[in-house]
């Protein structure tokens, strides 16, 4: 649904050469970082894209242009991903006038130098830009993702302009039967730090009448904008959107790998609605911290290592500390060969947590499952279920 309006156009690129996206996810069906214009009698575009597509994204803002000049470059979000393409454009539209609000023109300066004679225009909640039959009025988005961040609401047509708000992993026609899937993935691992913001900005969205979502990433919401709408609810709030279990292990030799099947075993005997089983060390860390955000339980299992705790299990828990995971249950099953010190190392993270609940029962596997540890496993299940 690129082309969803007579007079916005969508100029924005996919990118498929990409390895790492922020240097850290894995976008195995790459990305796209959207870009906007709204032709009127005055014309504003907003944002522009990473620096390594820059090229292409002039070529179609050109061809949106047809021949006319933009007056307003409106800079929603100043992340790189963004902001790669504002030096390239003011250099080739210097007449244009920056519009961002007063953080994003105090970041600016850090990441490229523009021509002292380069117009601003300061922007804050409120405030309106008016084009013509279109008019831009500014929300305040600060720490969706960055600081600097402005959502912007297009009276005419009902447009918001989302900033990463509604964004996801991949390019813009990636999987468009399951939207939530990358979504998921794109929210809590770069949004999810911030969900009492994400509320904030939804309530002040939920007054607003509005037809058309276009986010930065991912594609332009036309239908069923509550569906969407209540998935970022969900998220933002740190509720569990599932009911079901994560167990997420780390494994040396194989025995607390065993352990964690015997357990997702168990769990579904005793009738879990949905058991997830992640090797920490094999899959991909961002899609499990997906999951234990996904559903409403999660037992993680994990080695003693150098008299502490299985470093990949310790990155796990440091990443959802770092995430605000709040409001589940959790399970510890350790292993230790002769002194396990993994329980108390996994509780002493995850008692720092917000409303996590600790299974009383701690499964000790001593290298290998024994009668007595599976009897303790058996114990933890029906605290589980
Ligand atoms: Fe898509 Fe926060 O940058």
């Amino acid at each position: 649904m690129k082309n969803f309006s007579e007079n916005i156009k969508y100029i924005g690129v996919d990118d498929r050469d990409l390895d790492l996206f922020e240097g850290q996810y894995v976008v195995p069906e790459g990305m796209a970082y959207n870009s906007y214009v709204i032709i009127d009698e005055k014309i504003a575009v907003t944002d522009t894209v990473d620096a390594h597509k820059v090229g292409e994204w002039l070529a179609n803002l050109e061809t949106a242009l047809a021949g006319r000049k933009p007056d307003y470059l409106v800079i929603h979000h100043l992340e790189p991903d963004h902001a790669g393409g504002i030096a390239d454009f003011v250099a080739k539209y210097p007449e244009t006038t920056l519009v961002a609000s007063a953080k994003a023109f105090a970041l600016l300066p850090q990441f490229m130098a523009l021509p002292e004679a380069v117009k601003k225009q300061t922007v804050k909640e409120g405030d309106t830009l008016a084009l013509g039959k279109h008019a831009l009025q500014f929300i305040g988005a600060p720490m969706v993702h960055w600081p600097e961040v402005l959502f912007s609401y297009e009276q005419s047509e009902k447009v918001l302009f989302a900033a990463d708000a509604f964004g996801k992993f991949g390019v813009y026609d990636a999987d468009p039967d399951d939207w939530a899937c990358e979504a998921r993935r794109y929210y809590f691992n770069i949004v999810g730090k911030y969900g009492n913001q994400v509320q904030a900005v939804l309530k002040k969205a939920a007054a607003l009448d509005i037809k058309t979502i276009c986010p930065l990433h991912g594609p332009v919401l036309t239908e069923n904008l509550g569906y969407y709408i209540d998935k970022y609810n969900t998220w933002s709030s740190y509720a569990p959107e599932d009911k079901g279990v994560l167990v997420a292990f780390a494994s040396i030799y194989g025995g607390t790998k065993k352990a964690a099947e015997k357990l997702a075993e168990k769990l579904i005997a005793a009738g879990v609605e949905k058991v997830v089983v992640s090797d920490l060390a094999r899959s991909d860390m961002a899609e499990v911290i997906e999951d234990a955000f996904r559903y409403d339980r999660m037992v993680v299992a994990a080695p003693t290592y150098d008299a502490g705790l299985f470093p990949v299990m310790e990155d796990f828990l440091n990443h959802l500390k770092a995430k605000n995971y709040s409001n589940r249950k959790v399970g510890i099953v350790e292993n230790g060969t002769w002194a396990p010190m993994a329980a108390k190392k996994m509780t002493e993270i995850l008692a720092t947590l917000k409303n996590v609940t600790l299974a009383e029962t701690v499964v000790t596997v001593k290298s290998t499952l024994s009668a007595e540890s599976e009897a303790a496993m058996d114990k933890l299940v029906q605290e589980l279920v």
